[in-house]
């Protein structure tokens, strides 16, 4: 089992009062001074300080020492509370194997209670650079460093509106199910990422349906998805026909952005030239452009 479903079986009642006050207070204070955690939580000062020490031992806090005694939650305590909320509305029943650990995410598959497999992202914002993050994140630039846990709970948020606007469009992408702060849950797609799908049945077709979806994406939700290649394709086959579904979305821009055009045309040209270079199919850079943007009815 992973770490963060054995972290989550040795947690009771308590222990979760506590993260959710100290989440809570967060916003005030960079470290909650233990008094305000026994205030808030109106739990006695012994089994405060009892739940404290394991909660630190497990990682799920950190401990500040000096003028005061304060604590503020890791990303694996704010998990917790996610899993927990997650759970409780019954979006969620396990956690399973890791599907990928990347720079900005971590995703388990997972099950529901009724037996649904699912994909479980846990958003990371901060593993990188500040820098990096406003590069590939440009609606945070003008605002102030706010905490890690704040970003990912926001790229979270991000991510689970475009998915079920584009969703709600028929757009092509995996069906939203649920979200909880950082955590967002979804159907799992079977199948394989685009950079690996080798022997296509009909390349052609599936350009055009990633090109509608791009297209529903900028036309229908106004959003432009920002990050997209190969690597955020996933291919699955439905009846007969492949069906590419287009994932990870929290960097999306909105069509008025300023650098929404540009990452348009990338978007797009990333696209084009992935399938002219991998399956040979070409379309024409501008026509597929005047095409997802409503230029044009057909490509
Ligand atoms: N709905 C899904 N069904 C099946 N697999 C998925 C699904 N969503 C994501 N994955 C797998 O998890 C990987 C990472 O997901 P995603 O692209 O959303 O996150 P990411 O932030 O790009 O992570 P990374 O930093 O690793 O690129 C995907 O490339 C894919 O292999
Ligand atoms: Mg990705």
């Amino acid at each position: 089992m992973v770490l963060i479903a054995l972290t989550y079986k040795k947690l009771v009642d308590r222990d979760f009062k506590i993260l959710s006050v100290i989440e809570a207070e967060m916003p005030r204070y960079e470290y909650v001074p233990v008094d305000v955690i026994e205030r808030r939580s109106r739990l006695p000062s012994t089994q405060v300080n009892a739940a404290l020490q394991k909660l630190n031992q497990l990682k799920l806090v950190r401990r500040r020492l000096g003028d005061y005694v304060g604590y503020r939650l890791t990303y694996l305590g704010l998990d917790m509370l996610a899993l927990r909320s997650l759970v409780e509305r019954g979006v969620l029943h396990a956690l399973g194997d890791t599907i990928g650990v990347g720079k900005e995410s971590d995703v388990y598959s997972g099950l529901t209670p009724s037996g649904e497999r699912v994909i479980v992202k846990f958003h990371r914002v901060g593993r990188t650079s500040f820098q990096r993050v406003v590069l590939v994140r440009p609606y945070l630039k003008d605002r102030p460093a706010y905490s890690w846990l704040y970003l990912a709970k926001l790229a979270g948020e991000r991510e689970f509106k475009a998915l079920q606007e584009l969703h709600s469009v028929g757009a092509r992408v995996p069906r939203p199910l649920g979200r909880s702060r950082h955590v967002v849950v979804t159907e799992y797609v079977e199948g394989v990422e685009l950079y690996e799908y080798k022997d296509p049945i009909d390349p052609e077709s599936m350009l055009v349906k990633v090109l509608e979806t791009i297209r529903k994406a900028y036309l229908e939700v106004g959003i432009v998805h920002g990050d997209l290649s190969e690597y955020n394709i996933m291919v699955t086959i439905r009846g007969d026909e492949e069906e590419p579904l287009i994932i990870d979305w929290p960097q999306y821009v909105e069509k008025d952005h300023p650098s929404a055009p540009d990452l348009l045309r990338r978007d797009v040209s990333y696209v084009l030239r992935y399938f002219r270079k991998a399956y040979g199919v070409s379309i024409d850079l501008d026509r597929a452009l005047a095409y997802v943007k409503g230029e044009t009815e057909t490509i």
